[in-house]
């Protein structure tokens, strides 16, 4: 047999430059499980459909699981000539088991082998991230739940604007990581369609059964175009961008742990276990984690544009710069579940410091709205009121006090439809609770999402997507 299994037409050895720059092993082993599962469903189709006899399938069904085996004791040994994971295992086949080896490779290519492969694998990592995430969304309703009288300024433009609840915010977190799950979901049902049979681009002569074959590896569909088939990459596409506005979602959760864990704000501890320590000031406690995680999510969306790129312009049907689409794929799956794992341990472990963050809810007019509001309430139309309240404002900046600071009298210079129960309105408490609209942050409101949550996870379990 020749060097490689596609050198009969070839003159001239392959310079060893080429072989280095052409291989992608380094990358793509990780797939051999993949490869080698859906290689045993082929040949099992093969001998159904009289292909190849049953005699033939076990003997390469049999070396094909030995081969798995010796992958995952180390001792398969890997060979930049043989390009990639499909040719080495290929020509291990070959060399253990002999001629009948090469039958295998009927009626496939390597095209609709990697397309193939490549499905499965994200198949098997969107899994794992929605279960990840669902993780995930366990703890921070966990969190929300024990801390449900934690009142908090929230911010627009990163200026004091008016109390939530700590829950509220960490709630916030929780529906953007249960859209993450529902567009990991989703882009699944365009991942979960099974390529193989398509051959190299025009379909293949041998009278093959492809629903046979996809219901063996547990495909619910074939897909319908063979060229389509082994040309497009649309399905990772798809994958890294939902990766990458997850990605979003990590990154400003992390940024807001950073501001509320820092000396200033001090509304948060991180872990000791989940921060770093400076070697030259000892009084440092980094936030890290969060750090690395906003960093992350450049990487993947670095990812996503290296994918969008390679693919951009490229003619039917398949092109070798198609190879390169693992190592994006890889990286958005590995740094998505290492985002998705390292925060579902370190949330149950933050410190929360409820009284720091009443306190900061009692400078920096975050009680302006409501002042207004209850002008509103005694007859004033709003945008007047919120002139008066203002007006209100900018008197107790000057006198250096908070409105609710003011004696009745000088609040009464404002408007003569205040009296003393504006002072009521004006705390942090009645603030939370007098914002009872669906979604707004009084503690009812919060409760029930945190219950409505808790039934949603309990449902997803026995979910099998
Ligand atoms: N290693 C290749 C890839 O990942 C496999 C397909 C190669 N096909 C070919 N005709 N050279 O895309």
């Amino acid at each position: 047999m020749s060097d490689k299994p596609w050198d009969g037409r070839f003159s001239q050895k392959t310079d060893v430059t080429v072989e280095a720059f052409t291989s992608s092993i380094d990358v793509d082993k990780r797939l051999y499980l993949h490869d080698i599962e859906g290689s045993i469903a082929h040949c099992r189709m093969l001998a159904n459909v009289s292909i190849i006899t049953d005699k033939e399938a076990s003997l390469i069904i049999s070396g094909l699981e030995k081969i798995k085996k010796d992958i995952e004791s180390g001792k398969f040994k890997y060979d930049d000539r043989l390009e990639d994971i499909h040719m080495h295992i290929e020509a291990r086949l070959a060399k253990d088991i002999g001629k009948v080896a090469l039958k295998l490779h009927t009626a496939r290519s390597r095209n609709d082998q990697v397309a193939l492969d490549v499905r499965m694998y994200l198949r098997d990592e969107v899994h794992k991230i929605i279960s990840g995430l669902a993780g995930l969304r366990k703890a921070i309703i966990d969190l929300s739940e024990k801390h449900t009288d934690a009142i908090m300024p929230g911010y627009t433009h990163l200026q004091k604007a008016q109390p939530v609840l700590f829950s509220h915010c960490l709630m916030a977190y929780y529906e953007m990581f249960l859209r993450d799950t529902e567009r990991m979901r989703d882009c699944l049902k365009r991942i979960n369609i099974m390529p193989l049979g398509s051959a190299a681009l025009a379909g293949t002569t041998y009278p093959i059964d492809r629903d046979y074959t996809a219901k063996l590896l547990g495909f619910p569909k074939v897909t319908a175009n063979s060229l389509d088939s082994v040309s497009d990459r649309d399905f990772i596409i798809e994958f890294i961008s939902c990766a990458a506005i997850c990605m979003v979602h990590f990154s400003r959760i992390s940024e807001d742990f950073v501001i509320w864990s820092s000396y200033e704000f001090g509304f948060i501890e991180l872990p000791d276990a989940f921060a770093t320590g400076s070697s030259i000031m000892p009084q440092k406690k980094n936030p890290d984690v969060c750090e690395l995680t906003r960093g992350k999510s450049g990487r993947v969306f670095g990812d996503l544009i290296a994918m969008l790129t390679i693919m951009k312009s490229l003619p039917l049907s398949y092109n070798r710069d198609m190879q390169e689409d693992k190592t994006a794929m890889f990286d958005a799956a590995d740094t998505l579940n290492a985002c998705i794992a390292i925060y579902a341990r370190m949330l149950p472990n933050l410190k929360i410091k409820k009284d720091v963050m009443l306190k900061a809810c009692s400078s920096g007019y975050l009680n302006a709205t409501d002042m207004a509001d209850y002008l509103v309430t005694k007859g004033m139309p709003f945008r007047e009121a919120h002139s008066c309240a203002g007006k209100a404002v900018a008197f107790a900046l000057k006198r250096g006090k908070e409105l609710h600071e003011l004696s009745l009298s000088e609040i009464k210079t404002f408007s003569h439809l205040f009296s003393d129960d504006v002072y009521e309105v004006l705390t942090p408490a009645s603030m939370i609770n007098r914002r009872k609209s669906f979604g707004g942050t009084s503690q009812g409101n919060i409760l029930s999402a945190i219950k409505k949550a808790k039934k949603d996870i309990a449902k997803e379990k026995g979910r099998n997507d």
